[in-house]
């Protein structure tokens, strides 16, 4: 079965037809990057807009390029949330529209289930419980699965997502957005162990995060330095951030029992993280593809897939943006 899959919860308008929820036939991204980089971060209204004018030209290059007919799409997959109201109501009207107008199942999925589904889908036999790991720009969890389907939350950020705060430091140090991987170019020619910067720990619930504390001290470390004191202060920001998610998600599943790690979402991308995780991780650890660990599609058609099989009439035309699904 052929689903079309449809992404934008936040700044990438993207499609993509999968078939049988593993082979990939097109995954078309339209970033906004370029959009937003003036702001420093995402500009919700802007970003609404965008999606408006892109989404059909990505939906037709989607179908273009799987060499499949909309005749042949057995069901049309959203991304109904977390994500920005505005964003989401643009990829849900478009879902919606299609589903009703090819006589289709819609299928709301949930974003964040889908990066973790993304490093999952190629693996046969996953290994529950596993431990889940998601990193991205709106996004830091670390969760316990069950079973596809059934998660519990370990730990959340209590202030900035892990990407966001990379994002926030690249502006600190005048580089451009997304900042993510900005950071990871300068920390390559930096020292890390140049400025001695704490990870922020939260007593009252110790496996969430807290990133605002580091942002701060990079800010207040970054005033008047030359090019080479700025690389250095990138790479012990980079290592600091990266070591301290690494050390909790490997404990987290020594603590919780889990067999194996997936790991997604857009600082994934990382090297210097999978690096940590293929190094630390006390059991097997299992990334998104390449083209999976940014928002796409892809993943959120695959999802979709198995989401039918469980739900073979999918949701009704009043599935609902959701800003902020809970996931476990
Ligand atoms: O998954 P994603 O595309 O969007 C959300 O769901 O939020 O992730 C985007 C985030 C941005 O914050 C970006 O700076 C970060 O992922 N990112 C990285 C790298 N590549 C992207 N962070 C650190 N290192 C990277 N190489
Ligand atoms: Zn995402």
């Amino acid at each position: 079965m052929y689903i079309l899959g449809i992404e934008s919860t936040c700044d990438e308008t993207a499609a993509s037809v999968v078939k049988d929820g593993k082979t990939i036939l097109s995954n078309v991204i339209a970033s906004q990057a370029d959009l937003h980089e003036k702001y420093g971060g995402v500009y919700p209204e802007v970003a609404s807009r965008r999606h408006i004018e892109t989404i059909f030209p990505v939906i037709e290059s989607a179908l273009l390029e799987s060499g499949i007919s909309a005749k042949e799409i057995g069901g049309v997959a959203v991304a109904r949330g977390p994500g920005l109201m505005g964003p989401l109501i643009v990829g849900l009207s478009a879902a919606k529209g299609l589903s009703m107008g090819w006589g289709v199942p819609l299928i709301g999925v949930n974003h964040v289930e889908a990066h973790l589904y993304a490093a999952m889908m190629d693996i046969q036999e996953p290994q529950f419980p596993a431990l889940g790991v998601v990193l991205s720009g709106g996004h830091t969890f670390l969760l316990k699965i069950s079973s596809l389907g059934s998660y519990e939350m370990i730990g959340t950020t209590v202030d900035d997502a892990l990407g966001e705060t990379f994002d926030k430091v690249a502006r600190i140090l005048g580089l451009g957005y997304p900042g993510g991987p900005l950071v990871e170019l300068l920390a390559k020619k930096g020292d890390p162990k140049k400025f001695p910067l704490k990870p922020g720990v939260v007593r009252a619930s110790p496996w969430n995060f807290s990133f605002s504390g580091l942002k701060t001290a990079v800010l207040l470390a970054s005033k008047s330095l030359n090019t080479e004191e700025k690389a250095d202060l990138a790479a012990s920001f980079q290592e600091t951030a990266l070591s301290h998610v690494c050390k909790k998600a490997c404990e987290a599943a020594t603590h919780f029992g889990c067999k194996e790690m997936y790991l997604g979402g857009g600082v994934t991308m990382n090297k210097r993280l999978s690096a940590l995780f293929h190094e630390k991780a006390p059991v097997p650890v299992h990334f998104a593809g390449k083209a999976l660990c940014l928002d796409n599609a892809a993943m959120i058609a695959a999802l979709g897939f198995h989401k039918l099989k469980e739900t073979p009439k999918g949701h009704t035309m009043d599935l609902e943006p959701l800003p902020r699904i809970p996931l476990g």
